[in-house]
């Protein structure tokens, strides 16, 4: 007779045998009890018309050899205020965007969940440290920003903190660690999102182990699923919210709850809304504010054509510009249209390196893209949104990634940038701030967002004949 394992064994075979993917179950009489359990667990959880779907994406997007045709053209923005007028505009949309923060109608939400791949460290990478005197991590920036919005605006923020399977655990003890750098806890809500599993380039699931999938994140559009999967909307909607603050953990410039893109948001009457920067060049490597077929998007740098991509307007600028920074507001509302209406976003598929096991189950630690990961974004919420804005805001200020381990948007380009960012502010208070011949500034510079959110601030409190001569701190 055959056991209930057995039982369970041989009808999820004949699942795998059907969608061609028997080779998970090729380790199956070398596992012990608990590892055979395990992985049916893992089986069984996935639906067998999403895999035949993923499957077929993959050995689809192979054999694809251009992309796709689109009508494009470019999303008309907000721009960043030249004029008085517009300077007028952008201080009216504050003033309400403030009325929003003291009314305590936003919450805050950073999506922390990616394996930060390219970036190549064990812990998650809000633990990355930039602050170029005290060593903050972002998460300690972002979190301490937050504290200094509620003390402005005398309302407790919700702050999300949306996680993976991969790096939950450690992210809250993480902030356990640190006392939550200062945050009432009952105010932070860490959530997982899920995980999909990997493929081989023939549509072929892989194996981290003899007895598990090689899985990963769904991508920061998972965030919808998740959200949903918690009953997280219902949960701010009692607490008063209205409007989710959006933004990646990996911004060490992002500005929080910013007051001008929040009002600028509620006086157009968005669902959604967008930041974006100018591209620094064509081939700069971001997705970019588009129209397809109509309808707002997000188009990726690779499905832009050459000619598209270098095309000019009367002006000389690039036709297609306005980059994308990933910072969105949402509105609860929406989110809950999308529940109701059961929007999927499409999945994109990107080829990237992962471990995992061979044939003969011996570990493969990738030296190049080996797997196809598929992979949700949120951006993709933009065409379902009624009415959608993107407001354009500057790279020096608002946008600094940590991708890579060095060069390019590492974790010394964001230090840098901080450098900078505050030693603009101080040049704006009037302090003089000693620059080598490069431009860049000769000392390290920080403030503390517990002392100063912006310029404005750091104004107001700037000591007189304040004079900069080595490292400086404000704390
Ligand atoms: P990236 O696309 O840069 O991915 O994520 P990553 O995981 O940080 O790095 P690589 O590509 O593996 O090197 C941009 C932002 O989206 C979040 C990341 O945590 C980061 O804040 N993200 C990404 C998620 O929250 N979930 C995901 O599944 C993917």
């Amino acid at each position: 007779m055959m056991t209930s394992m057995e039982q369970r064994y041989r009808r999820i075979l004949d699942v795998m045998i059907s969608l061609g993917q028997e080779q998970v179950l090729r380790f199956w009489p070398d596992l012990t009890d608990a590892e055979k359990m395990s992985l049916l667990d893992q089986l069984e959880s996935l639906s067998a018309e999403q895999l035949q779907r993923q499957s077929d994406l993959i050995k689809q997007y192979r054999a694809e050899t251009a992309p796709r045709p689109l009508q494009l053209e470019p999303f008309p923005v907000i721009p960043l205020a030249a004029s008085a007028a517009e300077r007028t505009r952008d201080q009216q949309a504050a003033k309400v965007g403030r009325e929003l923060l003291r009314q305590g109608k936003v919450a805050v939400l950073v999506v922390a969940g990616g394996l930060g791949s390219r970036l190549g460290r064990e812990e998650p990478k809000g633990c990355v440290e930039i602050g170029p005197i005290s060593r903050r991590s972002l998460f300690q920036f972002h979190t301490e920003k937050i504290i200094r919005l509620e003390h402005l605006y005398g309302k407790p923020i919700l702050f999300l903190i949306m996680t993976s399977e991969q790096n939950h655990t450690d992210t809250i003890q993480y902030f356990h660690r640190h006392h939550y750098f200062g945050k009432n806890p009952d105010t932070l809500f860490f959530f997982s999102q899920s995980s999909q599993p990997a493929f081989d380039q023939y549509g072929k699931l892989l194996l981290r182990s003899r007895h598990a999938l090689a899985l990963s994140p769904d991508g920061h559009g998972g965030l919808l699923a998740a959200l949903q999967r918690h009953r997280l909307v219902d949960r701010l909607q009692n607490a008063g919210v209205e409007l989710l603050y959006y933004f990646q953990v990996d911004n060490a410039l992002c500005r929080i709850a910013d007051p001008l893109f929040l009002g600028h948001h509620v006086l157009q009457q968005a669902e959604m809304a967008s930041k974006s920067v100018a591209k620094r060049n064509a081939e700069e490597k971001v997705g970019v504010f588009c129209r397809v077929n109509g309808r707002p998007a997000v188009v990726e740098y690779s499905e832009l054509n050459e000619t598209l991509r270098n095309q000019r307007d009367d002006q000389g600028d690039l036709r297609f510009k306005q980059g994308s920074i990933a910072i969105h507001i949402f509105n609860l509302a929406f989110f809950t249209r999308l529940f109701e209406t059961k929007v999927q976003l499409p999945y994109h598929i990107a080829l990237k390196k992962v471990p995992c096991i061979d044939g003969q189950g011996r570990p493969i630690t990738p030296e190049r893209e080996n797997g196809y990961k598929l992979e949700q974004f949120i951006f993709d919420a933009l065409p379902y949104a009624r009415n959608t804005i993107v407001v354009e805001t500057s790279r020096e200020e608002e946008f600094s990634p940590v991708k890579n381990a060095s060069g390019l948007d590492s974790p010394e380009t964001a230090t840098r940038a901080l450098v900078e960012l505050f030693g603009r502010w101080l040049e704006k208070a009037g302090v003089a701030v000693p620059r080598g011949p490069d431009g860049l500034s000769r000392h390290r510079l920080e403030i503390s967002p517990l002392y100063a959110l912006d310029e404005e601030e750091l104004r107001s409190k700037i000591p007189c004949k304040l004079e900069i001569i080595g490292d400086t701190f404000f704390d």
